[in-house]
């Protein structure tokens, strides 16, 4: 059995009874199942394999900020991912994850001096320049260290894109990439840069896009742009066409991937590119889940509240993004529903996964599941109200693994001091 299913009345992952876990580790936690992400990853390559030549396949390079765990970057680099990174730290966590930095991109609008020497001195694949100062500054660092900074421009093409306004990346008023008109710009300063070599384009129009058809408008911006570049003399043999793809949390339309991969073959293929991908959620969305345990439920005059262990710390997607994640129990999966408000213990109103939601009746003690909770998760967790990281741990084919233990009290204060004047 791989992926969540139930077994003998009780969720399990990849054949794990998650009772096992929560008493093993404690709750609350987030499990991964490694047969879901694996599943994942084929279901994404498989569709480019089917589609697209075989010397063009691209290059899945996950984006790390959905999930970092070094864990599951190495699971992920084990089943031929690459990886996008965001900051010298992911980067860093790419390279002890034992990632080839050759299959290493680096992306995001404000890299610093240090993280352009790590990017270099690691010998990644590309910088996915972002603006025309940042690009003067990568030239500066690359000419003192006397190297080239291999670079793609990363295009606004103006395109809707993201499930939600806060991660819609392509509209012109975000912060993200070149318009247009500076990316003209920035392909003619190149002469002058003696320590940049351009090797093509890059362009992600946001995440959880909704509107599929999206994808399409943006890759269309494509081929009429490369074309006029390579009249002008560029060379543009690479094309990192982002990520975006959606995943279900609740009823959202599933990206057919088929359809995605003809896209693909029919306006970028045409290229003559190597194409990179950059997903992150579809990966690892709904591969991992957050174990929490009913602490207590309270009854008000209107309504009724089960609190849980876990909260708006471990996880913030309902609060930043009003996003849904299902809920369900681990046991007595299918009593007659209750109507609850699902909150956590933080001292916010907005910690609160979800309200009114129709679930099986629960008690206090019973251990339930938030679904979809793998990506943007753990990776998005805090320190607030002085609860500890908690751990998160991988299963795979039967089998259940730490990746990362119960921080301590003691260790959130390992980096704090009372000054020795009080
Ligand atoms: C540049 C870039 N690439 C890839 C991703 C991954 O997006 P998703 O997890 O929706 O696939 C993001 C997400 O913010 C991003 O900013």
């Amino acid at each position: 059995m791989s992926g969540f299913h139930e077994m003998n009345g009780e969720l399990c992952a990849d054949g794990v009874p998650l009772s096992s876990i929560a008493e093993a580790y404690g709750t609350p936690a987030y499990v991964y199942s490694a047969g879901e992400m694996k599943k994942q990853y084929m279901a994404l390559s498989g569709a480019m394999q089917e589609y697209l030549p075989a010397d063009q396949q691209p290059l899945l390079c996950f984006a790390c900020k959905a999930n970092s765990n070094l864990g599951v970057l190495a699971y992920l680099r084990a089943l031929g991912a690459g990886l996008e990174v965001v900051s010298g730290g992911e980067l860093t966590r790419g390279l002890k994850a034992g990632f080839n930095p050759a299959h290493i991109v680096f992306t995001g609008v404000g890299k610093t001096r240090d993280e352009m020497i790590l990017g270099l001195t690691s010998g990644i694949h590309q910088f996915n320049v972002e603006s025309v100062p940042e690009l003067i500054h990568l030239n500066a660092v690359a000419g003192e260290m006397n190297m080239k900074a291999p670079i793609v421009f990363r295009l606004n093409p103006h395109v809707t894109g993201g499930g939600h306004t806060k991660i819609s990346t392509g509209r012109k008023h975000d912060k993200f990439g070149l318009d247009e008109t500076y990316l003209k710009q920035a392909f003619d300063m190149l002469p002058s840069l003696p320590h940049i070599r351009c090797e093509g384009l890059s362009m992600h129009i946001g995440s959880q896009v909704s509107t599929v058809e999206s994808f399409k408008e943006a890759f269309e911006k494509l081929p009429g742009l490369v074309r006029a570049l390579r009249a002008q003399g560029h060379s543009i043999n690479r094309l990192d066409i982002g990520g975006g793809f959606p995943i279900i949390y609740k009823d959202e339309k599933l990206l057919d991937l088929s359809a995605y991969a003809k896209w693909v073959r029919d306006i970028i293929s045409p290229l003559k590119v190597e194409i990179i991908m950059e997903p992150g959620r579809y990966l690892v969305g709904n591969a991992g889940v957050l174990l929490s345990r009913v602490l207590y439920i309270k009854q008000t005059p209107d309504r009724q509240f089960l609190i849980v262990d876990s909260a708006m710390n471990d996880l913030i997607r309902p609060a930043m993004y009003d996003s849904y994640h299902a809920i369900e129990p681990i046991k007595n999966r299918h009593l007659p529903p209750v109507s609850y408000d699902v909150v956590g213990p933080v001292c916010e109103s907005g910690d609160t996964f979800t309200k009114d939601r129709s679930l099986p009746e629960l008690s206090a003690g019973d251990l339930v599941v938030i679904r979809s909770a793998g990506a943007y998760g753990s990776a998005m967790s805090s320190n607030y109200n002085t609860r500890p990281f908690i751990p998160e741990i991988l299963t795979h084919e039967g089998t259940h693994t730490c990746l990362r233990t119960r921080q301590t009290i003691e260790e959130i204060f390992a980096k704090e001091h009372i000054p020795n004047w009080l």
